[in-house]
C-alpha cells in the first residue's frame, strides 16, 4: 500500500511556538511509519517557512536551515511541499486562527483539524461569545470593546458587570495580554494592556468556578471523552502558569456527579456544533462553585498535542492511543475534504 505523505507544520509566529515543537514531536513520533511518511515544515518566529529533514524539535537547531517565503508563486518550492494532507500544529495565532486552513481550501488540500471559517470564529472569544449565547448556553457575563475609551469603559463596566472581572485580548491564547482587575484603577490599566495586542478587547466577571476541559473530535458523528479538570498554581491559568514558572496540577479524568458531568459533555457538544467544527477540539468550561452551573469558556480547535496533554489523555483514558487518534484525526481530515462542496456553476455551460 502506497504511503499517505503527511506535511506536518510546526513552530509558527505565535507565543506558542515552544509548545508546537513539542506537540510536534510527539506528533511525529506517534505516527505509525508503516502508514504515513512525514515530512516537515518548520515555521519560524518571524513567520518564515523551511522544508527539513531534522527531528530534534528545538528551535535553536531549526536556526541553521534555509528559510524562504511560503507564498505560492515562490517557484523555489516547486514540487517539495506536495502533501496527500497537511497536519498544522500550530497553536494560537496564525496556525489555529483559520488562516493557513484557509490556504489549504484554497488549494483544494486536505489538512487535519477545523476548517478555515470555523477556526476563526472560535479564536474570536466575542464572536464566538455571542453565538454561545445565540445557541442558549451559559457563560460569564461580558462587554467587548473595540476602542480604549477610558470613561466608556469605566462607565459600562460599572453599570453592567462587578468586580472582580477579567480582561483580554479578543483573539489570542495562551492568556497572554490577560489580566485579573479587582478595581476601576486596575480595569482601565488592564485596558491598555489588553489593547496593546488587539483592536477589540473583552471583559468578563470573574466566576468563582472549578476549570473543566473536555475532548471532541469528529465531523458529522462526532466523539466526547470524559472531562479533566486543571488547578493552577497562580490566581489564574496565566502565561507564567501554562509556561514559565507553573505548578498547574491536573486531574485526568476528573470524578464529578454524573448529573454534572453529562451537562459538560451537552455543553461541549453544543459549544463545537455551534461553531460547526469538524476534526477535533478542546472544550473549556467553569463549573461554578455555588450554584453547579456549567459554563462555556472558549474551544481550542488546535490544543496542545503533547504527550502529557490533556487533549490526548483524555483519549487515552477511553482506550484510544496517540497513535490511533493520529489515524482518526487525519482519517477526519480526508473526510473533511472530500465532503467540501465546490462552488461550481450549475452546470448550462456545455
Ligand atoms: N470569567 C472568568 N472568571 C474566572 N477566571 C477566568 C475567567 N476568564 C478567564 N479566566 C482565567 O483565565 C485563563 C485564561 O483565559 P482564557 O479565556 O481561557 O484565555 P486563553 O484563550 O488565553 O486561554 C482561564 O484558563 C482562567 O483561569
Ligand atoms: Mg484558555
Amino acid at each position: 500500500m502506497k504511503k499517505v505523505r503527511v506535511g506536518l507544520i510546526f513552530g509558527g509566529k505565535s507565543a506558542e511556538h515552544a509548545v508546537s515543537l513539542n506537540s510536534a514531536a510527539a506528533i511525529y513520533q506517534h505516527l505509525d511509519k508503516e502508514r504515513y511518511e512525514p515530512f516537515l515544515i518548520y515555521i519560524n518566529r518571524a513567520g518564515e517557512w523551511c522544508l527539513t529533514d531534522h527531528t530534534h524539535f528545538k528551535e535553536e537547531e531549526y536556526k541553521k536551515e534555509k528559510f524562504r517565503s511560503f507564498l505560492p508563486w515562490s517557484t523555489e518550492w516547486a514540487g517539495t511541499l506536495d502533501a496527500d494532507i497537511y497536519f498544522p500544529i500550530l497553536h494560537g495565532p496564525n496556525g489555529e486562527d483559520g488562516r493557513i486552513q484557509g490556504l489549504f481550501e484554497l488549494a483544494g488540500k486536505p489538512f487535519v483539524g477545523a476548517g478555515s471559517f470555523s477556526s476563526q470564529l472560535a479564536m474570536d472569544k466575542v464572536v464566538a461569545k455571542m453565538l454561545f449565547a445565540q445557541a442558549g448556553l451559559k457563560q460569564a457575563p461580558f462587554l467587548y470593546f473595540t476602542e480604549n475609551n477610558h470613561e466608556y469603559i469605566g462607565e459600562l463596566v460599572d453599570k453592567k458587570l462587578s468586580f472582580p472581572v477579567f480582561i483580554k485580548p479578543c483573539s489570542l491564547g495562551s492568556s497572554v495580554g490577560i489580566r485579573k482587575a479587582m478595581d476601576k484603577k486596575g480595569l482601565l490599566a488592564a485596558a491598555d494592556i489588553a489593547f496593546g495586542y488587539d483592536n477589540k478587547i473583552i471583559i468578563e466577571k470573574a466566576i468563582d468556578m472549578r476549570e473543566l476541559e473536555i475532548s471532541v473530535m469528529g465531523n458529522d458523528k462526532i466523539m466526547l471523552s470524559s472531562p479533566g479538570e486543571l488547578m493552577p498554581s497562580h490566581e489564574f491559568y496565566d502565561y507564567a502558569d501554562k509556561y514559565l514558572d507553573g505548578n498547574t496540577q491536573f486531574r485526568i479524568p476528573v470524578s464529578l456527579d454524573d448529573e454534572v458531568e453529562a451537562l459538560v459533555k451537552k455543553t461541549a457538544q453544543k459549544a463545537y456544533r455551534t461553531l460547526f467544527l469538524n476534526g477535533f477540539a478542546r472544550v473549556d468550561l467553569f463549573l461554578v462553585k455555588k450554584s453547579n452551573e456549567v459554563l462555556i469558556n472558549e474551544v481550542n480547535t488546535i490544543p496542545g498535542f503533547t504527550t502529557i496533554s490533556m487533549f490526548p489523555k483524555l483519549w487515552q483514558l477511553q482506550g484510544i492511543t496517540f497513535g490511533q487518534l493520529l489515524d482518526r484525526l487525519i482519517e477526519y481530515g480526508f473526510d473533511y475534504s472530500a465532503q467540501r462542496k465546490e462552488n461550481v456553476d450549475e452546470g448550462l455551460g456545455d
